[in-house]
């Protein structure tokens, strides 16, 4: 692991929250996408090395959806940066991490991205995610 790439936080109105952080963070948000195959729309903030990611459900079967249901807002991931998730996903399965997609999906923000079950860290959904550009391998 390189580093907490960002911390994914699940929001019920993006727009009130993207003026939320923009307050906290002293900058707005550089960059909205959608991902339709999360059904979610991310917004993303820099703080330093690292981002914060809201994320709003696009319809009712999201993930985000699902999660605010149950959980309410708040934190949703965090996601950690790596210079190679094949290898990374072999490692974290040979320790008993329950591997959610163990083939990297197309994540937001040009990444490769797979997601580990919560049961296996104590409650946290943990995103690995690898630039799709990268270069150090
Ligand atoms: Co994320």
């Amino acid at each position: 692991m390189k580093k907490i790439e960002h911390i994914g936080i699940a929001v019920k109105d993006m727009e009130k929250a993207k003026a939320v952080y923009k307050s906290l963070l002293g900058e707005p948000s550089y960059k909205t996408e959608a991902v339709e195959s999360e059904g979610v729309s991310t917004s993303f903030f820099k703080c330093g090395d690292s981002k914060i990611e809201l994320l709003e459900a696009t319809n009712e079967n999201s993930p985000i959806a699902k999660f605010i249901e149950k959980r309410g807002e708040g934190i949703h991931h965090i996601a950690f940066a790596v210079s190679d998730i094949d290898s990374e996903v072999k490692r974290l399965k040979s320790e008993g991490f329950r591997v959610l997609n163990e083939m990297p999906k197309i994540g937001a923000d040009n990444k490769k991205v797979v997601f580990l079950h919560p049961k296996s860290s104590h409650g946290v959904l943990v995103e690995l995610c690898e630039d799709i550009n990268n270069n150090e391998k």
